[in-house]
């Protein structure tokens, strides 16, 4: 595939987020008319997340016929070319009118993250990077933080019911102790491209799933940060834990999270 090829997917993952983003951004404001199911226990779900993502598939699948779709709410398997789209992350907060949730797309090729775009339709936020081409906020270059004192440092600790609560308040106990804050925003996706843009030092789950953090994984190492291997052993299909910092507290971070990378 050509260089020219992948900038048309970058380009069309930030056009096809931003018109996504203009129907999410309708239906929060319309939360009267909001239909909220659950999944299982504390797994929303909202017409718009089916919503979102039947417009992200469509536009995907008529712009680029011979690509795969992987979708949160439509499943897909992997392929050479594949699209992971996550239509709402953060959908507790997008249902309970919190306005902290993005749409979030990934383009990998042959096992390579080449593009992603996260978008913010609330606050206009989009986040989007290239592979080799750097990660930027609405054009603005994103870095990681410059933090390299772990008392000084601030780390996103996802959550979900996938993992036991013990696993997770020794995981918080042990970043804590180890001198950092913490916060939990409720949005992975948003978390990532927050370490990418400074605002986390780093980000941290024991079990998040591919739709959730593809995009930001790219975008947290091309804004100078690292993450653990995601996609190793079967990653891509069943998710795995994830870890991602900026590089001067790599070492307080692996340790307090006995995350591997
Ligand atoms: C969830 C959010 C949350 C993360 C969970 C995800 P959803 O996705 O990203 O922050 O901690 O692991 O499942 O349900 O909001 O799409
Ligand atoms: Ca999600």
């Amino acid at each position: 595939m050509s260089d020219s090829d992948i900038a048309a997917r970058h380009l069309a993952a930030i056009a096809i987020a931003a018109e996504a983003g203009d129907l999410a951004r309708r239906q929060f404001l319309d939360r009267d008319a909001m239909t909220i199911t659950f999944k299982g226990p504390q797994d929303w779900l909202t017409q718009a997340d089916r919503q979102v993502e039947e417009l992200v598939v469509g536009r995907i699948r008529s712009a680029f016929p011979g690509d795969a779709c992987v979708g949160e709410e439509s499943g897909g398997t992997e392929a050479s070319s594949v699209w992971v789209i996550d239509p709402i992350d953060g959908t507790s907060n997008f249902a309970r009118g919190v306005p902290h949730f993005c749409i979030s797309i990934a383009y990998m090729r042959d096992r390579r993250i080449e593009a992603g775009a996260i978008l913010n339709p609330i606050t206009g936020e989009m986040f989007s990077a290239r592979r080799g081409h750097g990660a930027f906020c609405n054009g603005r270059r994103m870095k990681v933080s410059g933090t390299s004192d772990f008392r000084l440092a601030t780390i996103e600790l996802g959550w979900s019911t996938r993992r036991s609560i013990e696993d997770y308040t020794r995981l918080l106990a042990r970043v804590v102790s180890a001198g950092a804050s913490f916060r939990r925003a409720g949005s992975g996706a948003l978390g990532m491209a927050y370490v990418a843009d400074g605002r986390n030092d780093g980000y941290a789950e024991l079990h998040i799933n591919v739709w959730d953090v593809l995009a930001g994984i790219l975008m947290v190492r091309e804004a100078g940060g690292w993450t653990n291997d995601f996609l190793a052993g079967d990653g891509f299909a069943r998710g795995n834990a994830i870890l991602a910092g900026a590089p001067g507290i790599h070492a307080p971070l692996v340790e307090a999270t006995c995350i591997a990378a």
